[in-house]
């Protein structure tokens, strides 16, 4: 088997800006990606654009900028992955608009999260933040008052997703009783049982754990009606989003001693960047854990989101496939060991489909598989023929010459 492509491998240039781990280098290369360039920082302006220059394939993580302006300065991308979580910080519209699919890694850091929370029932339970602080001040306060262990406790899981239902299955290995209250049916994993109301999970759990996303219905979802709900002595973990939590009503939970604790990854305003000042009001107050939006970064996550992302870049190269793209009519596509395949993007109007065909009905092939899928204004297809040998180029020239075409690519003919 043999594969002649519009373009070879060792010729598609990948950028990877932003210290992208290793992980995504090695799975590259072994699909046969080279031709790699490394930048350890993010670019912006004049540099992003030059750096932009005839690569095909992009990896930026949260710092770089990808705007309309950078992406009108990329010459030869055709796909963008986002090794993190989020995709703001790229103009989606703009690279729909220029048929570039943006990639992502949504759920790498699940697990991350999920120990982090274990962690913080373990040492809020047990009172450590004030006994260790007091320990590196020079106290010393030996005593089992108001330390207790995590089996048999309540955990309340608000938001049983990809993290909550993990949660779900740590904590129970822990010996903890498992709640949780979700606005979709959830499957229950092991002992864990299902809450008809939030205010339900509320008035039952000793902890109360929240993991739903930012949403119309979620901002402010604890606010003060729901502290109070809270049983006296539970405790409160907000790893989810900043918005979700009132934490002025927490503050003043934590100083009527009405909550046991509190913990916190995400804050409604952060700091931009590391060394910037940051206040919260519930800085400064007994048994509360604080920390810098680092729930879901551990090496073992960073790994994972390389793997990820750099192998959904490889099968969109391979094969056109645009499973988890973010800003794309989303296609899974099988690679298939002979005959030819094309992409087509175009703005979706009427009879293109019968235009696309034609290209290959005037020639007397046959059609052996397509896909297509539209998204907004976008319509993407895969055609695959098994016999257009020696006609794969210039069936590649018709398909670009179609009015509407954005653009159309040759990914493999395999004989
Ligand atoms: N701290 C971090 O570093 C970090 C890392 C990863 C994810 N997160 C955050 O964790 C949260 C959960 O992530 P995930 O991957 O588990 O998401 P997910 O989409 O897999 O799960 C969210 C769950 O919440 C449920 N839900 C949505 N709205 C609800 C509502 N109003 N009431 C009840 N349930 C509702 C959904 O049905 C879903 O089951 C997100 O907010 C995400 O941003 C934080």
């Amino acid at each position: 088997m043999s594969d002649r492509l519009s373009l070879p491998k060792g010729r598609i240039r990948v950028l990877l800006l932003e210290g992208i781990s290793d992980s995504a280098v090695e799975l590259l290369a072994a699909a046969g990606y080279e031709n790699v360039t490394r930048v350890a920082k993010a670019l912006d302006g004049p540099a992003l654009a030059e750096a932009l220059h005839g690569v095909h394939l992009l990896g930026i993580r949260s710092r770089t900028q990808l705007t309309g302006a950078a992406l009108g300065a990329a010459d030869r991308l055709i796909a963008v992955g986002c090794f993190c979580i989020g995709t703001n910080q790229v103009d989606l519209e703009t690279a729909a608009r220029l048929a570039i699919p943006v990639f992502n890694a949504p759920f790498s850091n699940t697990r991350s999260v999920a120990e982090l929370v274990m962690g913080e029932v373990v040492m809020l339970l047990r009172g450590i933040p004030d006994r260790s602080r007091s320990a590196h001040q020079g106290g010393w306060d030996k005593s089992a008052e108001g330390s207790f262990e995590v089996r048999g406790r309540t955990l309340g899981i608000v938001g049983y997703g990809n993290i909550g239902s993990q949660l779900s299955v740590l904590a129970e290995a822990f010996g903890m009783r498992v709640i949780y209250f979700d606005h979709t049916t959830k499957l229950p994993h092991g002992n864990a049982r299902p809450c008809a109301s939030l205010g339900d999970l509320l008035a039952e759990a000793d902890i109360v754990t929240l993991h739903v996303p930012e949403t119309s219905d979620t901002v402010g979802m604890i606010g003060p009606a729901q502290v109070a709900r809270m049983r006296t002595g539970s405790i409160l973990i907000n790893n989810a989003r900043g918005s979700l939590v009132d934490l002025e009503a927490v503050a003043q939970a934590l100083r009527d001693r009405h909550l046991l604790g509190f913990a916190a990854d995400v804050f409604p305003e952060e700091p931009a960047r590391n060394g910037e000042p940051f206040r919260s009001p519930v800085q400064g107050l007994h048994n509360v854990i604080l920390t810098p939006h680092i729930g879901g970064s551990t090496q073992e996550a960073q790994s994972r989101i390389g793997q990820e992302v750099a192998r959904k870049l490889i099968d969109f190269s391979d094969t056109g496939a645009t499973m988890g793209a973010v800003n794309f009519p989303q296609v899974q596509l099988p690679a298939r060991a002979t005959g030819a395949r094309w992409i087509h993007v175009h703005r979706d109007t009427p009879g293109m489909l019968s235009r696309i065909n034609e290209a290959f009905g005037r020639r007397g092939l046959n059609i052996a598989a397509q896909y297509y899928q539209t998204q907004a204004e976008l319509g993407y297809v895969v055609v695959e023929s098994v016999e257009a040998r020696d006609q794969a180029e210039s069936i590649l020239a018709e398909l670009r010459a179609l009015p509407g075409t954005v653009r159309a690519r040759l990914i493999y003919e395999r004989e």
